[in-house]
């Protein structure tokens, strides 16, 4: 095994761009974006076995993406619907990858149907040992905000410790690599607590197209970097 991250974060970013280069609408554009998870469960397992990679963060909806049109929102909401049932159906699938499936971000404010297809995903792949995270509805500053709000709540003593507890990201392991697909190169706040010390990687690849290939070429970069943390 080559010494890879063991924890990923991943923007999903470039959709729209995707399906204006093949001619196609900002709905079919997204469901690309949503199909990158079959290509994804099937090649979790060898990727892990090869780097050790286990835990991934993907960033799927922002809290500034309600901000999109109404009709964009809406689809985005119909493209999570229909991953969750894909999830479902071929849950067999992602057990035997050892992926539990998690959801990261504010969640009362989803529909009550996808609150429950998501609770159920998580519940029934909670054995799985490695992470597919999923961050809906999330933002880095929301995240610290509502860690705080249990703080003041709890009056419990602040420290990065208690902090850290609290966030949503509770339950996952330090982000060893922040990969952002789609060619913008800023953090567009996701992470912001998390990315202290992740090694931070931009491809011009848009998210449709990312596969397996370059997500190894991104591993082998990763493994030659010197991560000193401040030493
Ligand atoms: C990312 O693709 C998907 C979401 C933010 C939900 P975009 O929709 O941002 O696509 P581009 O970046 O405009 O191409
Ligand atoms: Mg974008």
């Amino acid at each position: 095994m080559i010494n890879g991250p063991t924890t990923v974060a991943i923007f999903m970013d470039g959709n729209r761009r995707w399906a204006k280069a093949h001619g196609l609408s900002v709905k079919e554009g997204h469901t690309a974006g949503k199909d990158v998870f079959k290509r994804f469960i099937d090649f979790y397992p060898r990727i892990r076995k090869q780097w050790g990679t286990k835990h991934y963060i993907f960033y799927a909806f922002s809290t500034e993406n309600w901000n999109r049109s109404a009709e964009e929102v809406a689809a985005l909401m119909g493209i999570f619907d229909k991953a969750f049932d894909e999830f479902r159906e071929h849950l067999d699938d992602v057990i035997a990858a050892d992926l539990r499936i998690v959801f990261i971000g504010q969640r009362d404010v989803l529909s009550a149907s996808l609150q429950k297809k998501m609770a159920a995903l998580e519940r029934d792949t909670a054995q799985c040992s490695g992470t597919l995270a999923l961050a809906i509805s999330y933002g880095g500053r929301a995240d610290i905000v509502q860690a705080a709000q249990s703080l003041a709540e709890e009056g419990v003593e602040i420290s990065e410790a208690s902090i850290g507890k609290r966030l949503w990201t509770r339950n996952l392991p330090e982000v060893d690599l922040i990969i952002r697909p789609g060619g913008e190169r800023r953090l567009s706040n996701f992470l912001l607590w998390n990315s202290a010390y992740s090694e931070l990687f931009f491809t011009d690849t848009l998210w449709p197209d990312f596969g397996e290939k370059e997500l190894e070429k991104i591993f082998e970069d990763y493994a030659s970097r010197e991560r000193r943390r401040g030493k």
